[in-house]
């Protein structure tokens, strides 16, 4: 098949969270197998500087209509490996910043004519190229709005651009709402931006955009799937997920096992497996020390890595202090975001000082540290769409402690409630019952046989893209 995905990120070009993860293994699975794979992504500064060599030239020169103008834009394209083309769609006004979405403080003014271009962008080069794609997949409020985008050039310049498209939301609380003018930069027939289209109480959505018109609708774990149909995690976009039931399907991410393997990782100071371990301790001795903590320490470390944000259930974490306090543990903080959490957490780590450590950085190397160094993952998440943590932490011999919600569920077995299969503690995401999985950590920390069989089932399970890309061939199939 040729097969496009559009996203807003991509591993190893530019990573804020999973979605750069899962796209970069998912596209790379799928050109493994055969297909024909392009893709595309904003060419943000990160991106150009560290991927284009000196004079680069473009590949193609775009002129874009947004609203009354035409806007222009440059495509460098690049073969990343075999089957696989990576386009990156630059323009200076739009994507030459720092961080992709935000200023570090609040969401660009203009995100709503960034990612129009970007996806309009997109149409334009498939129409250029005659790319032909049998499959358009977009990913998340970014690209929501490809399907109609597409369908409408191929309106007005009768072709056929695309067979099918189709949309996977990595996160329903990230929907790209815009006020209602910015409609106008879209050129679309006025009769769209009704309440039974891109309307979002009066404004415009671009999430809500990709859950309507896409032929499909997917999202990255089967419990997501079946929670975003209520109100709980719905986001106020559950009404629309449900006139969508018959196309909507939940397929598990996998780990790009290329990328995340304690065998191979060259991130670690020395590589393990789940047959000899010995090079984990040697991981937990390294992360330690880097971190600025006892690297002798003989008790349970626990780990975090995550963005900034309260749906980690940072809270929770922060709400553990009489626990960290009173129990001889260590406390590894690995992220960045929102200021108040930065602050929090940094202080947080000043009151107990030589037992939790906070790094307030993006840090790919130190992120697979912390997943081989430590003896406990936490993911008390308040809804987690997929998850990849709690996956890497597995693969990598480390216990994952996991809330009950979306694809923590589906990829996290509880110990207490299956001793023989369990590979981590899950509970709810709720003060007594994170805490109380903090206790349960501790009872199975010092029951070492208990410990290190969850280890080695953990290690044992296969969450590999193989399996999960299947499940993608036949959705495209099917809507083929
Ligand atoms: P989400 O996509 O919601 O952020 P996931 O668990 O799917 O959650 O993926 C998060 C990914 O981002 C993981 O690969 C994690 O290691 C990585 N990550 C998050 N924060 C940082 C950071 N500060 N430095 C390095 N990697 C990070
Ligand atoms: C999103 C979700 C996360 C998921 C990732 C990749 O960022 O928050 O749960 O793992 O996308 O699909």
């Amino acid at each position: 098949m040729r097969i496009v995905h559009a996203a807003s990120e991509m591993f190893p070009y530019i990573k804020t969270g999973g979605l750069a993860d899962a796209v970069a293994a998912l596209a790379g699975a799928l050109a493994d197998k055969g297909h024909e794979v392009a893709i595309f992504i904003p060419g943000y500064r990160s991106v150009l500087e560290g991927h284009l060599g000196p004079g680069a030239k473009p590949s193609h020169k775009l002129k874009i209509e947004m609203g009354d103008s035409f806007l222009a834009g440059d495509v460098f394209t690049l073969n990343p490996r075999p089957g696989v083309t990576l386009h990156l769609i630059a323009r200076e006004e739009f994507f030459d910043r720092k961080l992709p979405y935000w200023t570090g403080e609040r969401d660009y003014d203009d995100n709503d004519a960034r990612f129009i271009f970007f996806q309009k962008a997109v149409v334009e080069l498939l129409r250029l190229t005659d790319f032909k794609a049998d499959i358009v997949h977009c990913h998340d409020w970014q690209t929501g709005m490809l399907p109609v985008f597409l369908r409408e050039a191929e309106r007005r310049y009768d072709v056929t651009l695309a067979l099918k498209t189709v949309f996977t939301i990595h996160n329903i609380a990230y929907q790209g709402v815009f006020p209602r003018k910015s409609f106008a930069l879209t050129n679309l027939p006025e009769e769209l931006m009704t309440i039974d289209g891109l309307e979002y109480y009066d404004q415009m959505c671009m999430l809500k955009a990709g859950i309507l018109y896409a032929d499909r609708v997917t999202t990255v774990s089967p419990q997501y799937a079946k929670e975003i149909q209520t109100p709980e995690f719905g986001n106020g976009m559950d009404g629309v997920i449900r006139t969508r039931l018959e196309d909507l399907h939940g397929l598990l991410n996998g780990i790009d096992t290329a990328v995340w393997s304690p065998s191979t990782d060259p991130s670690l100071p020395a590589r393990y497996s789940a047959e000899d371990l010995a090079g984990k301790a040697v991981c937990r001795t390294k992360l330690l020390k880097e971190v600025g903590l006892d690297a002798k320490f003989k008790g349970p470390v626990f780990g975090m890595v995550c963005r900034f944000t309260p749906a980690k259930g940072l809270d929770l974490v922060l709400g553990a202090k009489e626990f960290f306090a009173d129990e001889n543990c260590r406390l590894i903080v690995l992220g960045a975001g929102e200021k108040k959490y930065e602050a929090s957490l940094r202080e947080f780590a000043a009151t107990m000082p030589g037992k939790i450590a906070v790094c307030v950085r993006q840090d790919e190397a130190l992120s697979h540290l912390v997943e081989a160094g430590s003896d406990f993952f936490l993911m008390p998440s308040l809804f987690e769409p997929c998850g990849l943590n709690q996956m890497y932490s597995q693969a990598y011999g480390t216990v994952p402690l996991a809330s009950n919600v979306g694809g923590l569920v589906d990829t996290v077995t509880d110990l207490d409630a299956h001793p023989e299969a369990g590979t981590g503690i899950v509970f709810a995401p709720k003060q007594d019952d994170f805490t109380g999985g903090l206790r349960r950590a501790l009872v199975l920390y010092a029951d070492q046989e208990k410990y290190a069989g969850a280890q080695r089932r953990a290690m044992q399970r296969d969450f590999s893209w193989t399996k999960a890309v299947a499940a993608y061939e036949q959705l495209y199939s099917a809507a083929l």
